[in-house]
């Protein structure tokens, strides 16, 4: 039998000291920002990323009863811009590791309901949380904590092991939740840790969406895009540091065990896309063309390949 070593995969010292811009990470929430963005011409419904989040969940959940909102890992804020903008009884709380982007966050939320917090959300009490009715977490779980594993043999001898604390944390969510990890797999435990956290402290309402290694593409488009479940979470590596692929099944568990409704799937549920000739051209180019070409095949990519959960209590 081969034996582990694991090590934890952290994003932290990256996001505290080195980043100084979001560029590099072109998220679907940004790819929408700009109303000139080619992404929005091939939606069915030409709009900002937070209009379309903020119609979807209103046939989940009713959202304008919703008072204090919480977004962990905001960004530059402009999804909880537009969202205050439609709600305007809202008030925010806008929670980031990151002191360049909560910078960021400050100028997007210039005079809107909006108190910001400079603070890693792994390290938030239960009772705090327990006073949001909503918890935002928009493509940022990957970010979080992942224990790696190398066998015994193969792990270089200057890699730092994984404290105790997380090992114990990844023994928790098997006896607690009856997760089930292969051996070598890699564990999504701050992931794991936040959906526990959230739901533990009863929030209402939460959405969450990032990288899914359980994505699938839908049949009409298996030809061009190259999305399989493989169910063990995937390194992403850019610019500074490496992130995970989420194993949604995990988090879906919880959130049932603790008394959630679950609604899952990919983002293209409510980013619904309108195959224009360019939307179609761009999916079946084997290599892009023109720059416009090469944003709008990833943009596609990420709708399929990123999920979202929408977690309701019940
Ligand atoms: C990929 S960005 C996503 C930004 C934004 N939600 C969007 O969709 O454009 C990840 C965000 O999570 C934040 N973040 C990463 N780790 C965090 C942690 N442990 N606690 C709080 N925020 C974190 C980053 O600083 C950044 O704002």
């Amino acid at each position: 039998m081969t034996e582990y070593t694991y090590f934890l995969n952290r994003t932290d010292h990256y996001h505290i000291h080195d980043l100084k811009t979001l560029g590099w990470e072109l998220t679907v929430c940004n790819a929408l920002w700009n109303p000139s963005s080619p992404c929005r011409k091939i939606l069915k419904t030409d709009a900002a990323f937070g209009v379309h989040l903020d119609g979807f969940l209103r046939t989940l959940f009713p959202v304008d009863a919703v008072r204090r909102v919480l977004e962990v890992g905001g960004g530059t804020g402009v999804l909880m811009r537009d969202l205050l903008n439609i709600h305007p009884l809202w008030s925010a709380t806008m929670l980031d590791i990151s002191p360049y982007l909560l910078g960021r966050q400050k100028e997007s939320l210039a005079g809107s309901n909006a108190e910001f917090l400079c603070a890693d959300f792994l390290a938030a009490e239960t009772d705090d949380l327990q006073k949001f009715d909503c918890a935002l977490l928009n493509e940022n779980l990957g970010d979080f904590p992942t224990l790696v594993s190398l066998p015994k043999d193969a792990a270089p001898e200057d890699l730092e092991a994984a404290p105790a604390s997380a090992l114990n944390q990844a023994e928790y969510f098997r006896a607690s939740y009856g997760l089930q990890f292969l051996p070598g797999e890699p564990i999504n435990i701050g992931a794991l840790m936040t959906v526990d956290k959230l739901c533990r402290a009863g929030v209402p309402l939460i959405y969450l969406s990032e990288h899914s290694c359980e994505a699938r593409a839908p049949e009409a488009f298996a030809a061009y895009l190259k999305i399989f479940p493989t169910g063990i979470p995937e390194r992403i590596s850019l610019k500074g540091h490496a992130e995970y692929t989420i194993k949604f099944s995990h988090l879906q568990n919880i959130a049932q065990i603790r008394g959630y409704q679950v609604i899952r799937g990919p983002l293209a549920d409510f980013l619904v896309l309108d195959l224009t000739p360019k939307a179609l051209l761009a999916l079946r180019m084997a290599v892009p063309a023109t720059d416009e070409q090469e944003i709008l095949q990833h943009f596609i990519y990420d709708l399929y390949k990123y999920e979202y959960l929408v977690l309701i209590r019940r």
